[in-house]
């Protein structure tokens, strides 16, 4: 372990979401585990799969409240970080960063979650186009916001698919970096990457996967339970849990957030040359391996 290069942290990110520095603050503990994706990801399933893991299959747990989004810059993090440092279980906390503006302990479990670029525009352009006005009060007017207002969503998720593709990530944040820096560093002992596809192809084989990554052994008496609680069915019916507060920033509440859990859906907007566009733009930021993962999944050896 002693020769093991670990990333460092290079430089901070703000913007009306993030505020990366309250991670140059937490006391790691050595159980902790951190779930990062890009976003629209899989985050809240993978928090959801935790929960399950770790508190055995429990259902009513408040999954959003235990596994806050770190970075998020609201609430600050001068009552973000009291919260967490307070948990006595074991935490599984959120980030959606890139790996250099994070600081990264050799204490945490890292499990990082992949979706393609498409798949993803399509569901944070619901996130984007639903969300209500306390959203954009919240993100644009807490104090200590660095860097434009978020901005509207544009008219059509295709409009939105080609300025997100041509302004890397915009109006979020960008994209391939974030994917190309958890690629990286995924031979590391405390990390695992996971792909959406992959979850929804095997589910259950996915959920042993983390749970040996995480040394959470599993109750069989409590498997059922388990995997229902972590399906689709099971999650939209119950979102008000999983979601951020509830729900509360979206038209349509919890249940907005927890959409239609499908991929695949640009296949009827998209042109075949803007596909062709995308898959060139990955290979060329991403290189043939990691764009082959991020598109299909299949766990890279
Ligand atoms: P869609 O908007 O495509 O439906 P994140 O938590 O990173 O914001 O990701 C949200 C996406 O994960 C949404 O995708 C949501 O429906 C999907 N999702 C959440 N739980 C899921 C589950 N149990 N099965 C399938 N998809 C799920």
């Amino acid at each position: 372990m002693s020769d093991i290069q670990w990333p460092r942290k290079t430089r901070e990110i703000h913007s009306h979401h993030f505020d990366s520095t309250i991670w140059n603050d937490l006391k790691f503990r050595d159980n902790d585990i951190v779930i990062g994706t890009y976003a629209k990801s899989g985050t809240t399933w993978v928090q959801q799969i935790v929960s399950q893991l770790i508190f055995n299959g429990q259902e009513g747990l408040e999954v959003a409240e235990m596994s806050p989004w770190m970075d998020l810059r609201v609430p600050p993090k001068q009552v973000k970080l009291p919260e967490v440092e307070a948990q006595q279980h074991r935490r599984f906390i959120k980030t959606h960063l890139p790996v250099d503006a994070l600081v990264f302990s050799p204490k945490a479990k890292y499990i990082y979650i992949g979706r393609d670029g498409r798949d993803v525009v399509w569901s944070m352009y619901n996130h984007h186009s639903t969300a209500n006005e306390q959203w954009y009060d919240v993100l644009n007017n807490t104090p200590g916001r660095v860097g434009p207002p978020i901005e509207r969503p544009c008219d059509s998720v295709h409009q939105h698919f080609d300025e997100w593709f041509e302004k890397d990530g915009h109006p979020f944040w960008p994209f391939w970096e974030n994917v190309r820096t958890w690629w990286e560093i995924r031979n590391l002992p405390n990390v695992t990457l996971l792909h959406f596809n992959d979850l929804k192809r095997d589910m259950p084989g996915e959920i042993r996967r983390i749970a040996s990554f995480l040394e959470t052994p599993i109750d069989e008496s409590k498997w059922n339970d388990i995997v229902t609680h972590c399906s689709f069915d099971y999650m939209k019916a119950n979102a008000t849990k999983s979601v951020p507060l509830g729900g509360a920033f979206w038209d349509g509440g919890a249940q907005n957030f927890i959409h239609k859990g499908v991929n695949g859906r640009w296949n009827e907007t998209l042109t075949p040359a803007e596909n062709a566009a995308y898959e060139e733009r990955a290979v060329k930021e991403l290189g043939p391996k990691c764009s082959d993962w991020l598109m299909k999944g299949a766990v890279p050896s």
